[in-house]
Formats: structure tokens, C-alpha cells, sequence
């Protein structure tokens, strides 16, 4: 199974690889790649990604989606890359404020589904202090 995160730190990606002992494929704005444990990570951006159709079992992106310069086709991509049957999961802040407010739940939501999910869960870390909410999409 491959995961593709969207902008990861290494922080993340190194013990993610040693538990799963799993290819990750990580895209970063702005670093070149790297190779370091079984972790490949690529330079691109969201809304153009460089893989094939249905690559990845899993995406994530967390605290990325409110700097795509086009979110909407950003989840095209992410739906594309994905296999059938597999998740993309979207963080973001849970704050009424910008630029957190362009993604409340319901627009993440719709958002999704009009990417072509065919279902969408929402999720909150009911952490007062750094509040999440965590989109998850089947594909
Ligand atoms: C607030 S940081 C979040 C970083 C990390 N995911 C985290 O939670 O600590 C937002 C990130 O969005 C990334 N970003 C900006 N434009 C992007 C794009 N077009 N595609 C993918 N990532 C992008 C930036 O590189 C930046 O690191």
C-alpha cells in the first residue's frame, strides 16, 4: 500500500514509515526531493499533481487547503489519484475567522462530494485549544 500525504514534515513521515513499513510519498510546496527511510517526497502543488489515476490507497492534507490557489480542483486531483475505495482526509482549523472560515464543514462537505466523493465524514479533535476539524472522504 502507498499513502500520499500532502505537505508532511519529515517529523511526521519518518515514524509513519517505520510503523507501516510502507512505501509514503510525500508532496511538499517547497522542498526538493528527499530520500530518507522508505519516504519519497516530490515538489508540486495540490491542484497539479504528478501521479497517474488511482495511485494512492490513502491522501492527507493538513492545514494546506486554504493556500491551493484553486481548492476545488486541488480535491479533483486528490479524487484522481486515489484509488476506488480509498480516503482523502482534509484538516483544517475549526475557527470562525479567515482563512479558516472558507472551509467550515458544510463547504467541505459540498466540496467533496462535488470532486466526486461518494461520501463524506466529518471529524472534530474537541481540542479547545488548537480545534480541528477533519474531512474525510470515500472515494
Ligand atoms: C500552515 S502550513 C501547514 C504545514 C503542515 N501540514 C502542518 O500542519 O504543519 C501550510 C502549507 O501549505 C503549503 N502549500 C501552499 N500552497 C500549496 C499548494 N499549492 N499545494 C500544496 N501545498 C501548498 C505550504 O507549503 C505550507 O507548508
Amino acid at each position: 500500500m502507498e499513502v500520499h500525504a500532502v505537505e508532511t514534515p519529515a517529523a511526521v513521515m519518518a515514524p509513519l514509515c517505520a510503523k507501516t513499513g510502507r512505501q509514503v510519498i510525500g508532496l511538499l510546496q517547497a522542498c526538493a526531493s528527499i530520500s530518507a527511510f522508505h519516504a519519497r517526497l516530490t515538489l508540486g502543488s495540490a491542484d497539479h499533481l504528478q501521479f497517474a489515476d488511482n495511485s494512492f490507497d490513502k491522501v492527507y492534507s493538513i492545514n494546506c487547503i486554504y493556500f491551493w490557489p484553486a481548492p476545488a480542483r486541488g480535491l479533483s486531483e486528490l479524487y484522481r489519484v486515489v484509488k476506488r475505495g480509498g480516503l482523502v482526509a482534509i484538516t483544517v482549523r475549526d475557527k470562525e475567522r479567515p482563512p479558516y472560515d472558507a472551509f467550515r464543514p458544510e463547504k467541505l462537505t459540498n466540496s467533496l462530494i462535488e470532486a466526486g466523493f461518494s461520501s463524506v465524514a466529518i471529524n472534530r479533535n474537541d481540542v479547545p485549544s488548537h480545534p480541528l476539524i477533519c474531512a474525510v472522504g470515500t472515494t
